[in-house]
């Protein structure tokens, strides 16, 4: 006869710390895309080195980041706009991407803007739903396109439409 070991449903309370995202974090955020997309984030750092993007991490008590997210001062004059969110997938639902975006309108207030922005690709209605949850509310589309890194390193042009979102801080 087998024996399973199962262990009875349980709630574990997990402390997290929101910091900026550091190059050095980038090793540990390989959940969050290819490594084209790391590159990316990486240039991004040096943007908010000259301070023209926060780039969030919330960090565990072993300050390894289990959700990322930047926000662009210069994408739209006088807002901040939240875009590359991204939860580690075995830790979605649980509330980091509220925490997250919430860090985020915090940054933007900081500076004395009392506007957020983002965009959200219409066939991603969950993440939709949760910005929609926090306030954020539709007020045009637009498309937009991106290269994107296959599992087999060949990059493709990804190209999709957006419901722009915004909420006054
Ligand atoms: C979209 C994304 C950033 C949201 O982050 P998240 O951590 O999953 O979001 P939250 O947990 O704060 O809220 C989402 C859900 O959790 C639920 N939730 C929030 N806090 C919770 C808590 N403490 N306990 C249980 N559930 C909770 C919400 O009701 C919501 O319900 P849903 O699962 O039906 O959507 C994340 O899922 C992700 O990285 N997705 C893939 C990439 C992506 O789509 N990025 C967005 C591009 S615009």
């Amino acid at each position: 006869m087998t024996t399973h070991h199962l262990f009875p449903e349980a709630t574990v309370t997990l402390r997290v710390g929101v910091r900026d995202l550091r190059p050095g974090d980038l090793p540990a955020c390989t959940w969050s895309g290819s490594a084209t997309h790391l590159r990316h984030v990486e240039r991004e750092l040096a943007r908010a080195a000259a301070g023209e993007v926060d780039y969030l991490a919330v960090c565990t008590p072993a300050d390894l980041p289990v959700a990322i997210g930047g926000v662009d001062y210069r994408a739209t004059e006088g807002a901040g706009t939240l875009w590359q969110l991204a939860v580690l997938p075995a830790l979605q639902s649980c509330g980091l991407g509220t925490l997250l975006v919430q860090s985020a309108e915090r940054r933007i207030r900081a500076r004395g803007l009392h506007r957020a922005e983002l965009a959200v690709e219409e066939d991603n209605p969950r993440a939709r739903a949760l910005y929609e949850r926090l306030g954020y509310v539709a007020y045009d589309r637009a498309p937009d396109a991106w290269d994107e890194e296959d599992p087999d390193g060949a990059i493709r042009r990804h190209e999709t439409m957006c419901v722009l979102m915004r909420k006054n801080l």
